[in-house]
């Protein structure tokens, strides 16, 4: 039986700090600092509309937080600055690893899926400015239960619709979240520490395994 992959998009396979560049033309040096501050309150809001159940699509998590990091930073971007971050946003660069990594386990025994809190649509047009849309089966959205990662239903709709159970479904994540999300939900899970600062939550539920990168991943889950 083949073993089911869902790949993680922003952060995993797409670099969230690939907006930098736009960025620094906006706002000077405070540019990485900027992008991770978005970054971060993309997720609280996503985290926040979860427990309220005031779901709305991720695309409206990433716009109000954009303009909270405006706010934050003292800058007030124009509507055009932010038209074209939000752009940028439509258009993340993959990560270096992740091409050879789909083209790895490109074969029948794995089942690829990219999981993801973005709409289909976003995460159809993220997939194919990379150039890496081919590789998947489907994309499974999280906008499907109308609810966010960690929330258990999200992890349950995934095995439910690739068709995929606990040992046989496998989360590849940057993000320790969705990994501890996917444990508790009963898949397993590759944490990719995309940096060595990155911290692993301590809540000691562990990821199946850690890797620094997804080349060493066909290996790593086939030896599993
Ligand atoms: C994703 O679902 C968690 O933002 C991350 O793509």
């Amino acid at each position: 039986m083949p073993i089911t992959l869902a790949f993680d998009i922003y952060g995993t396979l797409l670099d969230t700090q690939g907006v930098v560049n736009v960025l620094e033309k906006m706002v000077g040096n405070e540019a990485t600092q900027f992008a991770q501050t978005w970054r971060n309150k993309q997720l609280e809001y996503s985290f926040r509309r979860g427990l309220m159940k005031k779901y709305q699509q991720f695309s409206v998590c990433i716009n109000d937080s954009l303009e909270y990091t405006c706010a934050f930073y003292k800058i007030p971007l124009t509507a055009e600055q932010k038209k074209i971050l939000l752009d940028a946003y439509l258009e993340l660069p993959p990560f270096n690893d992740v091409k050879e990594c789909l083209k790895s386990v490109n074969s029948s025994e794995f089942k690829l899926y990219a999981f993801s809190n973005g709409s289909k649509d976003v995460i159809e047009n993220l997939l194919g400015a990379a150039d890496i849309q081919d590789f998947f089966i489907d994309i499974i959205s999280v906008d499907d239960v109308k609810s966010f990662k960690p929330d258990p239903a999200v992890y349950q709709h995934f095995m439910k619709t690739s068709g995929s159970h606990g040992d046989n479904a496998w989360l590849i994540s940057s993000n320790p979240f969705d990994v501890i999300g996917a444990i508790s939900a009963g898949m397993r899970s590759v944490w990719i520490q995309r940096s060595k600062e990155a911290i692993y939550d301590p809540w000691g539920i562990e990821p199946t395994t850690t890797l620094s990168t997804l080349l060493d991943l066909k290996e790593n889950i086939l030896n599993y």
